[in-house]
């Protein structure tokens, strides 16, 4: 169990939240939502003690032990994988690191002799020796195999890594565990063994997430980050979001008198405890419900940024041609003779589970890598504006304003007020546009490099994977923007949704070679002959 008391944060004039007075309890998974930049990512730093609350305490029963996974997943890169799993218990690390230490030491001195011996006892009591098989088996669990333990993590794959860092946050076995956008990054199949593992995880969880399949899946409870309060309801995300809307809709209706409002309100709650997906869920949404009144419920204030490309120029007749690229990064052949070549109008998803070959073509054709083999060539009317996965290299460390940050993109001649306009338009008004770039959330992060790309006015797109870290309104405006978007575009996405309304022509890249057709991504679905033949290709 895990008491949160009149718990306050803010930064400059934002208040993120005031007085949360919250319980969370052993047996529930809560989902913690809310709109980019509300607080979620910094309330579980709270929580874990990573940063101290301005006022009030966040109390632990005794002897629990907490555990982490963070949004970001670039950060443990150079690290070997079985280590970075040990660095999750954090006290056994310590000790293990100390111990090493010492007997490193060429002048190996009694007092280090007593202090070793002190440090192998504490080890042995939180069985030390077994922590890197328990380790490696944990990891095996999950599916990555021995042959992965000794990389380095930036040799991993996306999804790779996300199953390391849980890894590290399960590793031995946590009272509660906090995760921070689990699924970014994971495709359908890790996402399946999340869910899963999530259901019959016996304690406390509390999980970041923007995706609504998965909240209903996982979710006991919803946690709601928004006007400056946290607010728990019992059910998944479908409940909090149609109890939202109807709220919405009670306070237009003034007229409605508070009895009818409270009937029409009972209503809804019977209909949706008759579906609920899990009996644990349903018991316990059962017993609260009742007490649920018309004030706890509010409608969300969820801002949609307005998202727009214009290209300058019109593309000519050639844009891009690609032929025979190579490329093989760690002695795996990631890209084996790529050819394809980009018409007008064409919005190209690539698809297919391996992460690191898009990722790697895209690097390619952005100059950022050099390819082994092949070659490539935009046509002289096309213009690149590039959407990088790891965004981490333009905000770490960087201590410019945002407004400042934004020039840095911006024609030389453009003034302030154009820079702070724009800024508004992608939900940073008043003095949230003077923060400084490096203390950004993962979505606003998102927001900042669109906000570059739009500056561009480049006729040709690249993105790899846009949609991450984006709360739904944002993914609903940035999708609403790449389908008005007059130029081309090459894409990467795991949104279902989100490829099959903007793209119109498919690429896989499968170890067998790729797959290059014309159609929506739903006819590419559903055309089982196809399936089946791309299936062979994987299977070689
Ligand atoms: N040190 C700081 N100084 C000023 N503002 C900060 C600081 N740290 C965080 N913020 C701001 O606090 C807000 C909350 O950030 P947080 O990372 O908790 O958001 P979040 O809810 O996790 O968002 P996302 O969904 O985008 O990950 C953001 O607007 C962020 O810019
Ligand atoms: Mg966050």
């Amino acid at each position: 169990m895990i008491t949160v008391s009149n718990v306050s944060i803010q930064f400059g004039d934002k208040k993120l939240f005031e007085d949360v007075n919250l319980q969370f309890n052993p047996g529930n998974c809560y989902g913690l939502i809310g709109a980019n930049g509300a607080g979620k990512s910094t309330f579980l730093k709270v929580l874990s003690g990573e940063i101290d609350s301005q006022s009030g305490h966040v109390a632990l029963a005794p002897g629990k032990r907490l555990a982490v996974l963070k949004q970001d997943h670039f950060a443990y890169e150079e690290q070997q994988v079985l280590e970075t799993v040990l660095m999750g218990h954090e006290e056994l690390y310590k000790v293990k690191e100390e111990k090493d230490a010492i007997y490193m030491k060429a002048d190996f001195s009694e007092a280090d002799g007593m202090r070793a011996a002190e440090l192998e006892g504490l080890f042995s009591e939180m069985n030390g020796w077994e922590a890197e098989s328990d380790a490696a088996i944990l990891l095996k669990g999950l599916g990555i195999e021995e042959s992965l333990h000794l990389l380095n993590m930036s040799e991993l794959t996306g999804d790779q890594k996300v199953k390391v860092l849980l890894a590290q946050a399960l590793f031995g076995n946590p009272d509660i565990l906090l995760l921070d956008e689990p699924t970014n990054g994971l495709d359908i199949q890790a996402i399946q063994w999340l869910e899963n593992f999530l259901i019959h995880f016996e304690n406390t969880v509390i999980v970041v997430s923007h995706d609504r399949h998965f909240l209903n899946k996982v979710c006991t409870h919803i946690a709601d980050v928004d006007f400056g309060k946290i607010q728990i309801y019992v059910g998944n995300y479908d409940f909090w979001y149609e109890s939202s809307q109807l709220a919405a809709q009670m306070a237009q209706d003034e007229n409605k008198k508070k009895e009818e409002k409270i009937k029409e309100l009972q209503a809804f709650i019977a209909r949706f405890s008759a579906n609920a997906a899990r009996s644990r869920q349903a018991t316990s949404r059962r017993k609260l419900l009742d007490s649920i009144t018309l004030d706890d419920i509010r409608p969300s204030s969820r801002r949609y940024p307005y998202i727009a490309f214009t290209p300058e120029r019109e593309i000519g007749k050639d844009l891009l041609r690609v032929e025979g690229i190579s490329k093989t990064i760690d002695g795996v052949k990631i890209l084996d003779q790529v050819s394809f070549t980009m018409h007008k109008d064409d919005k190209i998803a690539f698809v297919g589970t391996n992460d690191i070959a898009k990722t790697a073509l895209f690097q390619i054709l952005m100059g950022e890598m050099e390819p082994d083999e092949g070659t490539y060539t935009w046509g002289v009317t096309t213009s690149q504006s590039y959407f990088p996965k790891d965004n981490s290299a333009f905000f770490e460390g960087n201590e410019l304003t945002l407004v400042d940050w934004l020039r840095q993109f911006a024609p030389e001649d453009e003034t302030e007020t154009f820079l702070r306009g724009f800024l508004g338009r992608m939900l940073f008004s008043g003095e949230e546009a003077l923060k400084k770039a490096s203390v950004l959330s993962g979505g606003e992060k998102v927001r900042c490099m669109l906000s570059k790309m739009m500056l561009s006015n480049a006729n040709v797109l690249i993105l790899d994977e846009p949609t991450n870290h984006l709360d739904l309104e944002s993914i609903t405006a940035l999708n609403n923007g790449l389908i008005k978007f007059k130029g081309s575009m090459l894409f990467a996405s795991h949104d279902h949704q989100f490829i099959n309304s903007i793209a119109n022509r498919l690429i896989e890249i499968t170890p067998s070679g790729i797959v290059d057709k014309e159609m929506s991504y739903n006819e590419y679905v559903q055309d089982q002959k196809l399936q089946q033949d791309i299936q062979k290709m994987y299977d070689v």
